[in-house]
């Protein structure tokens, strides 16, 4: 890359190097951190800062044990999405409250023999005194033990026997090509954050307990508050008009405030600013998200992020407020317009790039969907705040959102648009490989035409500087390797008028 713009920065959330002693965790981390443009973070570093005192002088001090509930804060700390390589001890595994918290990160297992590590620590740790029989005795059988454990979490094994630079290398290959997490379906639900998919014939049983606010849109009858919905809903006095009634109708029924959750049912705008009302109602009440267009269903009521916006800035205001529970009937799909599909698709096919596959069952609504809430389950659960990993859902959002607000397009073309924009950026600064690009960019032309326009270039432009995500962008490295660039700003006009021009017809 030419001067002025960042290093790409893998978006993979936390990567965390566990291994026995001597393996060389500090070393061959931090060597492969910085070969993928990532942040280094060893978590004894961390404890010793905490403490203010040595890894070696708190375990003689304060024994193992105290030790190692310090070591159970630092790694819980240091997995909050962020994308970071973390080195951790060797013991880290042997606490089931740390392998349950590791279930938040991609684990790498950074091995050597018993040998190796008694010859490498052979007077480099003073609680492990390599010379005496019975210590290495005791030493072998506790990592027997520990294998066991690493083997059932980490995700790939890197030889570390090797040099250190060639341990890095490799270890540097595996966490670049690391798949975004995706989270399993149980019968008819997500776990985290969880999900129910509802099997009814009717929409009523959806709002069962608390207060139904309705968006206007929705043609089923569901039981509630109607209320304006849609994009012109999202915005100051649409949430003054949900808050409103919150006010009138709790002040009715005061018993309804502690217990009762706001059920929001509706398309992405309603959601966005019933979840809104919910976190500013007593400063946080719980609510349902009850999805009702197949973009909503897809994407938006998921995840917690609710958003208004300002004037021609998207998203410019809201709260990380997660919906308790959303519920998922696939039943609203049958009044979904051939627009509306289009715009669910286009999240869709996001989050399918994002997953290394184009969009084969486009035709499928119900598989997208629940294919789509699981990986957005996944992404989020590592990364609730948006700190790292939680960027990749981005993809094609940081065009898109500046040229739905300038040229009020729909969500879902304007991520279409976004898409492409994407795709040329990625070729341009990140060699993304052409053939893959001439696959995927017929993918978004088949989701529906997207005729050139004349771009405001000067608004535009505006509205992409006023982006949250300070300038920049989630590209692709490869199919399924989304980073984060910041591009020249030379580069941006270009990108925007390619968003412009779309293509002509589908294939
Ligand atoms: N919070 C998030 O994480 C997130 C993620 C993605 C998108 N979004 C937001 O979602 C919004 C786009 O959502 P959208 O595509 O649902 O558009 P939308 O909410 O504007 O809804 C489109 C139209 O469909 C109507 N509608 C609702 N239910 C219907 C049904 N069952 N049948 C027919 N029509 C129905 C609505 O009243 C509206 O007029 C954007 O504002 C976007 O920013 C939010």
């Amino acid at each position: 890359m030419s001067g002025g713009e960042s290093h790409p920065e893998p978006l993979v959330g936390p990567v965390v190097l566990i291994g026995p002693p001597g393996a060389g965790k500090s070393t061959v981390g931090a060597l492969a951190a910085r070969r993928l443009g990532l942040p280094f973070l060893d978590l004894d570093d961390e404890i010793a800062r905490a403490a203010g005192s040595s890894v070696d002088e708190l375990f003689v001090a304060e024994g193992e044990t105290s030790f190692r509930v310090r070591e159970a804060a630092a790694l819980h700390a240091a997995l909050d999405g962020r994308n970071v390589v973390i080195a951790a001890g060797a013991g880290v595994v042997d606490a089931a409250p740390n392998r349950t918290a590791l279930a938040r990160a991609h684990v790498i297992w950074l091995d050597v023999d018993d040998d190796t590590a008694l010859l490498r620590l052979a007077g480099a740790r003073p609680w492990l005194p390599a010379d005496r029989e019975e210590q290495r005795t005791a030493y072998r059988l506790r990592e027997a033990r520990r294998r066991a454990l690493r083997a059932t979490l980490a995700a790939a094994r890197v030889d570390g026997r090797a040099a250190p630079d060639v341990a890095a290398a490799a270890l540097s290959d595996v966490v670049a090509a690391l798949p975004l997490p995706v989270a399993e379906w149980r019968g008819d639900a997500l776990a985290e954050p969880r999900v129910v998919e509802r099997a009814a014939a009717e929409p009523s049983g959806l709002v069962a307990g608390g207060l139904a606010l309705i968006d206007d849109g929705v043609p089923q009858a569901v039981p509630g508050v109607r209320l304006p919905g849609g994009e012109r809903s999202k915005t100051t006095a649409g949430l003054e008009r949900v808050l409103r009634v919150l006010h009138a109708s709790y002040g009715r029924a005061r018993a309804r405030q502690d217990a009762e959750p706001i059920v929001a049912v509706g398309g992405g705008a309603f959601l966005d600013v019933v979840g809104t009302a919910a976190a500013l109602w007593r400063r946080g009440t719980p609510w349902i998200a009850v999805p009702t267009t197949p973009l909503a269903m897809a994407d938006a009521a998921l995840g917690g992020k609710t958003a208004l916006d300002l004037d021609d800035t998207k998203n410019a205001l809201g709260a990380f407020h997660a919906p308790d529970e959303t519920q998922l009937w696939l039943g609203f799909l049958a009044s979904a317009s051939a627009v509306q599909l289009a715009d669910g698709q286009a999240e869709a096919l996001k989050h399918a790039w994002l997953t290394g596959t184009p969009l084969e069952d486009k035709a499928e609504p119900a598989r997208w969907v629940r294919r789509s809430l699981a990986i957005k389950a996944g992404v989020v659960a590592r990364d609730p705040r948006e700190r790292g990993l939680r960027r990749a859902l981005n993809l094609g959002h940081t065009v898109g959102h500046a040229l739905e607000r300038v040229h009020g397009l729909s969500h879902g073309e304007a991520v279409r648009r976004g898409l492409l924009a994407t795709l040329w950026l990625s070729e341009e600064l990140l060699g993304l490989d052409r053939a893959v690009s001439s696959w995927l960019r017929p993918t978004v032309a088949a989701l529906g035409p997207l005729p050139p326009f004349a771009l405001d270039a000067e608004r535009a432009q505006q509205a992409l500087s006023r982006d949250k995500k300070g300038g920049r962008f989630v590209l692709l490295a490869a199919l399924g390797r989304p980073v984060l660039v910041t591009p020249p700003a030379a580069l941006v006009p270009e990108a925007l008028a390619v968003a412009a021009r779309g293509t002509e017809l589908p294939p």
